[in-house]
């Protein structure tokens, strides 16, 4: 059986993440959902929050798990056998930050692989924190993010 993690913030998980876990899902038996608790910035929603807002994306996923996990991730990958890092790619501007997490990762564990995984065209442009700042300024971004976290978006923020 192999086993593969997709880490993040997932602050809170939007149409692209859940792009990028449907297709994880269906190369690997099992797919891990690991959502960072503690974030050096605040994040908007709480683990918990973030947890069953991504367990409800993904529930059409049944070889995919949504975990909280601290401190570091090749710990966490340990603790769970995987050795495989899933990570979806966007734009070449991704490509620096996630080149130092891999090659981070691999120094501190060299028998795990980071796997990167190209975005549709069409979630490019999407992130977390773009759908917060959009919604937080009214804008439409029903078509970008799960019904689920629309609708805790809309209870947060009550103005829209
Ligand atoms: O969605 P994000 O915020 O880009 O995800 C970043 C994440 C959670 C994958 C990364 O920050 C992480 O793995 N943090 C755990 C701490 C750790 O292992 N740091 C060492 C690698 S630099």
């Amino acid at each position: 059986m192999v086993k593969a993690v997709y880490p993040g913030s997932f602050d809170p998980i939007t149409n692209g993440h859940v792009y990028i876990a449907e297709r994880a899902a269906s190369l690997f038996d099992e797919l891990v959902v690991a959502i960072l608790v503690n974030l050096q910035k605040k994040a908007t929603f709480t683990v918990d929050e973030r947890s069953s807002m991504a367990r409800e994306a993904l529930i059409h996923l049944p070889n995919v798990k949504v975990k909280a996990f601290d401190g570091l991730l090749v710990d966490f990958m340990r603790q769970e056998r995987s050795r495989a890092i899933i990570r979806g790619l966007r734009a070449l501007s991704d490509f620096e930050y996630e080149f130092q997490l891999a090659q981070m990762n691999r120094e501190l564990a060299p028998e795990i692989e980071t796997l990167f995984i190209v975005t549709e065209a069409r979630y490019s442009y999407l992130s977390s924190s773009v759908v917060k700042e959009v919604f937080s300024f009214g804008g439409a971004i029903q078509d970008m993010v799960p019904p689920g976290v629309y609708r805790r978006l809309r209870e947060k923020f009550p103005r829209f």
